[in-house]
């Protein structure tokens, strides 16, 4: 990205004031202006013919909200806490990688409007800045940590001891991933793939078990440590078993994030993990599964009520995150939304994104008839009429 280009454009909007864009999709049409093609079709692309994404959206279209009138309250409570991480709002900010694709100042930009929004953040295993240097600009601000379980065990037990090191509070163990995706957008792109270069890779090139495996540094040979990175990204071999290992790795809670059966949430529950995360990876893996919303019922009926349970995929507006939590969620992930706000605007994007989704949760909530988390029961949710 012309950093330069894109500061002017940035200046634009603070210094001349031109209005930030407000819908999620005005956010979306103006990061595509900014964005060289591939970066925006990383983004804004998914698996195959992007059914998946699609129906992510439609899924929340099919149900409406009831709202209870007259219920006197005035104040309201919107806030979560999880595994150490505390909430205003019951949404944290979803891991996403490579945002040096998206700006400048990438994870750092949005680690700064989290500390700043007091959302907890989960880092990604394929950022591009380490999560050291995230979490010493995130201060004690809130933050777990994402996992891509690379197909080696020690260089995975090195960086889950870091992140706890480091202050994270939890692990999240993406499971939907093990292999990336087929996305028409990035095979079109000239088989677009960051890591080859190796983008996205500085939890490992931080690592010290990783650079051991290098034969040059990678500050002297960084396509190298891409290349190493892209062979042992694939592990379609890890099974539930394998999670027994990674608890006596780490003394903190584990979450499943790629969760889209009542069955796989029982299984992570046997095997010891401490909450799910109900997501298709915003329909980046598998073209034509289950929506995320519509997995969400039968992952609740099959844990206990106070089970942790976290979704994304589809969260736009404020009534998304609503529904999700009628239908149980303890709380939602925001994903691609404050991407296009970091390729907008940096930090202050990022901030504008999130101001404008608290400023509709706490207004639809007050209009709803709810004061806490804790009201919206199932009586709030109807499906749409056939
Ligand atoms: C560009 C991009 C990169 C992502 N990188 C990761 C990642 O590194 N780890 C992960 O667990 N999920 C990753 N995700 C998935 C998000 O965490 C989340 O599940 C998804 O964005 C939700 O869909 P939505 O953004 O359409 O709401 C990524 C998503 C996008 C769009």
């Amino acid at each position: 990205v012309d950093a330069k280009a894109r500061s002017a454009r940035e200046r634009e909007y603070i210094d001349v004031k031109r209005p930030w864009p407000m819908a999620p999709e005005e956010w979306e049409a103006s990061a595509q202006e900014v964005l060289p093609q591939q970066a925006f079709d990383y983004v804004a692309g998914g698996a195959g013919l992007e059914q998946t994404m699609r129906a992510n959206r439609d899924a929340f279209y099919d149900w409406r909200l009831v709202p209870r009138m007259l219920t006197g309250t005035t104040e309201r409570d919107l806030s979560v806490e999880l595994f150490g991480a505390r909430s205003p709002v019951p949404f944290f900010l979803a891991p996403v990688g490579v945002q040096a694709l998206f700006h400048d100042d990438a994870e750092l930009a949005v680690a700064r409007a989290a500390r700043n929004m007091k959302i907890p953040m989960v880092l990604s295993s394929a950022a591009s800045t380490s999560m050291e240097e995230v979490a010493e600009e995130l201060g004690d601000s809130p933050r777990w940590f994402q996992l891509y379980w690379l197909n080696d065990r020690d260089i995975t037990a090195s960086i889950v001891k870091r992140a706890e090191a480091a202050g994270y509070t939890a692990i999240v163990l993406t499971v939907d991933t093990l292999s990336l995706g087929y996305r028409d957008r990035d095979v079109r792109n000239q088989g677009f793939l960051p890591f080859i270069v190796g983008q996205g890779i500085a939890q490992f090139t931080s690592d010290p078990v990783y650079r051991s495996r290098l034969e040059k540094p990678p500050e002297e040979d960084l396509e190298a440590a891409g290349m190493l990175w892209v062979s042992l990204f694939p592990n379609l071999g890890l099974s539930w078993d394998d999670l027994a290992w990674l608890r006596e790795q780490t003394s903190l809670p584990v979450l499943i994030k790629g969760v889209l059966s009542g069955d796989d949430a029982r299984r992570a529950i046997d095997n010891g993990c401490d909450g799910v995360i109900v997501s298709n990876h915003g329909g980046r893996q598998i073209d034509g599964e289950i929506a995320a919303l519509d997995a969400l019922p039968d992952v609740h009926d099959a844990v206990p009520d106070d089970f942790p349970v976290l979704m994304d995929g589809g969260i736009r507006r404020a009534s998304d995150i609503l529904k999700a939590l009628i239908l149980g969620a303890h709380a939602v992930l925001i994903g691609r939304p404050y991407i296009y706000g970091l390729a907008v605007g940096g930090q202050t994007g990022v901030e504008r994104v999130l101001e404008q989704l608290i400023l509709e949760l706490d207004l639809t909530t007050a209009l709803l008839g709810a004061a806490s988390i804790a009201d919206l029961d199932r009586s709030f949710l109807t499906r749409r009429p056939a």
